[in-house]
């Protein structure tokens, strides 16, 4: 049993992913600025058979920063931080607002910085912990209309890889996952149809996230790319 933390539990790959947890009995602490569908995925996860589950509401820059985190972290067992909360803004760049640049900066990339931040301290204590980020192929592959998301992928895979060689030796483990294009409420927004139809299953993604966490501590999983059958769309 595992106390793992989960940011943008609220929705797409967070939420499944928080369900899949519950069913194998571990401590959950979701995390997302959505009040009420938190409580609602808290109420699901509990009757899913979680060991315990808690909630904490806000931005995750301001989440990181909420003395909660440091104390739930220790609930017990292996602390798991998941790095999910992320938005995507696709576009022109010169056309796309600076705030919604700046939106992708502070939650993609300060965010995963700053909760990381929070979190590390009591695996070190436990002498055991992993960090999981939940990156895009786009951290590598280059689309045109994703410079700022592209780079603030890009920006979490480099500081992933330099926290595993800095914290290795301290039973620390970090996973970077790579997904294509998953279905889930991130594509709402981008004013046009992509073909979703053709797009991994958010379970998908959760699942393999939930298999990374169910791993030996005898073994690091640096790196996964996981795409849709279709490849890259
Ligand atoms: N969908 C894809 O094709 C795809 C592909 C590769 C990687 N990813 C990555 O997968 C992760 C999860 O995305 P998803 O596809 O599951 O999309 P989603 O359904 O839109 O979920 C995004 C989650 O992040 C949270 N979030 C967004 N901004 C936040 C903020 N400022 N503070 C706190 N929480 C915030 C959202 O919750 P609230 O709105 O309630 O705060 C939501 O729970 C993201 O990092 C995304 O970049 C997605």
């Amino acid at each position: 049993m595992k106390t793992v933390l989960i940011s943008g539990a609220s929705s797409g790959i967070g939420a499944e992913l928080a369900l899949i947890l519950a069913k194998q009995g571990h401590h959950l602490i979701l995390t997302a600025r959505r009040d009420h569908l938190l409580r609602e995925l808290a109420v699901q996860c509990e009757s899913n058979g979680a060991a315990s589950v808690r909630f904490i509401v806000g931005d995750v820059c301001d989440v990181a920063a909420n003395p909660k985190v440091k104390e739930f972290i220790r609930t017990g067992g292996e602390p798991v931080l998941i790095n999910n909360a992320g938005m995507a803004q696709f576009g022109d760049y010169a056309e796309t607002r600076w705030d919604d640049h700046a939106a992708q900066i502070e939650t993609n990339l300060v965010g995963t910085m700053k909760l990381t931040h929070a979190v590390l301290p009591a695996m070190l204590d436990h002498k055991s912990g992993l960090i999981i980020n939940v990156l895009s192929i786009a951290a590598k592959h280059v689309f045109g209309g994703a410079a700022v998301y592209s780079a603030t992928k890009a920006g979490i895979l480099q500081f992933g890889n330099s926290l595993r060689e800095e914290y290795r030796r301290s039973g620390i483990r970090l996973t970077n996952i790579l997904p294509g294009a998953v279905n889930t409420p991130l594509w709402d927004s981008q004013g046009f149809s992509p073909p979703t139809e053709k797009m991994l299953s958010a379970v998908s993604v959760a699942q393999t996230i939930a298999d990374v966490i169910a791993l030996p501590a005898d073994r690091v999983v640096d790196e996964i790319t996981l795409t849709p059958p279709d490849g890259i769309l």
